[in-house]
């Protein structure tokens, strides 16, 4: 594909010299593979773009294609046997050796900070957007050839520690010193959840709760807050041990949903010690200024945002804000990033304007460097979640019911399956997973069981349908069919790749509906690209889709095992099964989602 691409720029350009050629994927494989919109170079031509493409059309010669004027576009059509030997051929033979869609090495470093979940809150649904779009980023941008360092900003300092040493020291700690084990409380926790973190939750709600009537109680939070950035032992030795209970908890949840990060010691704690230096550039750089009642701030109003960011509270404090602020500087030093993606959601819009315009100020270098890649909050049917009131939907009850759904459909279906209990998880992960991608980034998600766990329709479970069915046939074609699809265990973002030959004669896919098909395939590389400049796994996402649908057509037209096929046409049609199953399933694998051989 790559080839012809490249002939038909030749082309243009030398029928347009001195225009800039882009070409672009027409809307449907019937139109063409490669279409060039001809508006641009008419206007500098000073020519009607429909006639331009019809002068074109006539003038250019691109041989196993046809060239067709449609309107203003200029589409370049392979013949059928051109475009299968094509799609093939990347895909299978792939003369570069790299999976088909990855690219070289760019020599760009991109940090990507995902997840970010506050000690001794528990994972709720609204952390799975961060945590999968921001794996999906940092699988593509791998994919892609970019070196990649995945971080973890875990909320694990600020005031709402202060609010957890209150809670626990007023009402759980005669009872349970060291938070070692669940223990009585007064309010009950379902049984899966008598886990001592699950306790450190109910006393958080309750301190919020009682301190609405209590307002001195705040006081008592402030207080141990600064117990414990002055390194008090006591809070310090607790701090410590809702930490450890948490990154347990956490780890269990990102192992299940196949996540990970390069470190997690580098959250919220880990800038403590950089705070006063921080703030002395900041001082130095003059650009730290006394706000409120000794509180100091940046003023930010000659950049156009008017509210300053504050960078010390009254007390001498730190915020969120400083901790951003020096984590950017040692990112800076300890990276040398070119660019630093923050998946963070909506609600923080200005938090980061404000922090990359003081950034700005501070030095030119983080200019154009730093990126907030919103997403749209998870809301429920009555509002807003919030693990101050309690009213919160778990994850992993989430992943839970989606499994238990799932198994339930296989046990009245598929009863003899191998795997079961496996199939059914991936399938419940599949579905949560893919229902998040498949959203549009930025808007906001009202959470209902059944739409987050739909299983029909364009779902994860559906793609992973149709992958599973392609291993099906070629199980049944023998051979080593099943075997050039299987991609074994991954490494990093990449399936393993194998190349295969592509069949001399593919006269068999020359059915509208095997081009269909390839005409999708094709348009991988360009949806993978896509995640990468939007930021978001929901291009990639609707390829699958997209993909899984063409494929149900092909089936349904092109009968692949029939014994009346001739043999040349059966080796064709295996063959684009093939390709068909290692994008779909490279695909799933960008997304976090696994595919599973059989369901
Ligand atoms: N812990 C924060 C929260 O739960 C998100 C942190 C986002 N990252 C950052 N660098 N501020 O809201």
């Amino acid at each position: 594909m790559d080839a012809l691409r490249l002939t038909f720029e030749r082309q243009l350009k030398e029928a347009l010299p001195g225009v800039e050629i882009t070409l672009e994927r027409p809307k449907s494989g019937e139109l063409g593979d490669l279409a060039f919109p001809c508006f641009r170079a008419a206007k500098q031509l000073g020519k009607n773009p429909v006639q331009l493409s019809q002068e074109l059309a006539a003038a250019i010669r691109v041989e196993g294609a046809t060239l067709v004027a449609a309107g203003p576009y200029l589409n370049l059509k392979l013949a059928p046997e051109t475009r299968a030997q094509a799609v093939l051929g990347a895909i299978l033979a792939a003369p570069s050796g790299r999976p088909y869609g990855a690219r070289p090495a760019q020599g760009k470093k991109v940090i990507v900070e995902y997840s970010s979940p506050n000690i001794a809150k528990l994972f709720t649904i609204g952390h799975l957007r961060s945590t999968m779009i921001g794996h999906a980023l940092a699988q593509t941008h791998r994919f892609l050839g970019y070196d990649v360092v995945r971080l973890n900003h875990l909320g694990d300092w600020g005031t709402q520690f202060g609010t957890l040493l209150a809670a626990y020291t007023r009402w759980a700690e005669a009872e349970n010193p060291e938070l070692q084990r669940d223990f009585d409380w007064a309010e009950p926790a379902p049984e899966k959840r008598r886990t001592p973190l699950f306790r450190l939750f109910q006393l958080y709600v309750r301190f919020h709760a009682e301190e609405e009537q209590d307002p001195a109680m705040r006081d008592e939070a402030r207080a141990w807050f600064k117990r414990l950035e002055d390194n008090d032992p006591k809070a310090r030795a607790l701090w410590k041990r809702f930490r450890d209970l948490s990154l347990a908890e956490f780890q269990r949840i990102y192992d299940r949903l196949g996540v990970g990060f390069d470190t997690l010691e580098q959250g919220e704690a880990f800038y403590e010690d950089r705070l006063a230096a921080t703030l002395k550039r900041l001082e130095d750089a003059g650009l730290l200024v006394e706000g409120d009642k000794g509180a100091r701030i940046v003023n930010l109003e000659d950049v156009g945002i008017a509210t300053p960011c504050l960078v010390q509270k009254a007390d001498g404090t730190s915020i969120y804000a400083t901790r951003d602020l020096a984590a950017a500087l040692y990112r800076q030093e300890a990276y040398a990033f070119d660019r630093c993606l923050y998946v963070v959601g909506t609600d923080q819009v200005l938090h980061f304007q404000q922090i990359f315009a003081v950034l700005d100020k501070l030095d030119p270098w983080f200019k154009g460097r730093m990126v907030h890649t919103p997403f749209g909050m998870v809301k429920l049917p009555e509002g807003k979640m919030s693990t101050r009131k309690g009213n919160v939907i778990f994850l992993e009850d989430v992943l839970d019911e989606a499994r238990e759904r799932v198994a339930a459909i296989i046990e009245e279906k598929n009863p003899e399956l191998k795997d079961r209990a496996g199939v059914a998880e991936m399938l419940g992960m599949g579905a949560v997973v893919f229902f998040d991608a498949m959203n549009d980034r930025v808007k906001p998600i009202t959470f209902t069981w059944d739409r987050v766990i739909a299983l029909d329709g364009d779902t994860g479970p559906y793609v992973q349908y149709a992958h599973a069915r392609i291993m099906s046939v070629l199980r049944k074609a023998g051979g080593d069919w099943a075997a050039k699809a299987q991609a074994g265990r991954a490494d990093g973002p990449f399936l393993p790749f194998a190349g295969s030959k592509v069949p001399a004669d593919l006269a068999g896919l020359e059915a509208p509906e095997a081009q269909g098909l390839l005409f999708e395939l094709a348009g991988f590389p360009g949806s993978v690209g896509a995640v990468v400049d939007g930021c978001m796994a929901t291009p990639l996402a609707r390829q699958l889709v997209g993909l899984a649908r063409s494929f149900s057509g092909f089936y349904t037209n092109c009968p692949i095992l029939a014994p009346e096929n001739p043999p040349e046409v059966r080796e064709a049609r295996l063959a684009l099964c093939v390709a068909t199953a290692r994008v779909l399933r490279q695909g799933l694998f960008l997304m976090g989602i696994q595919a599973p051989e059989e369901m």
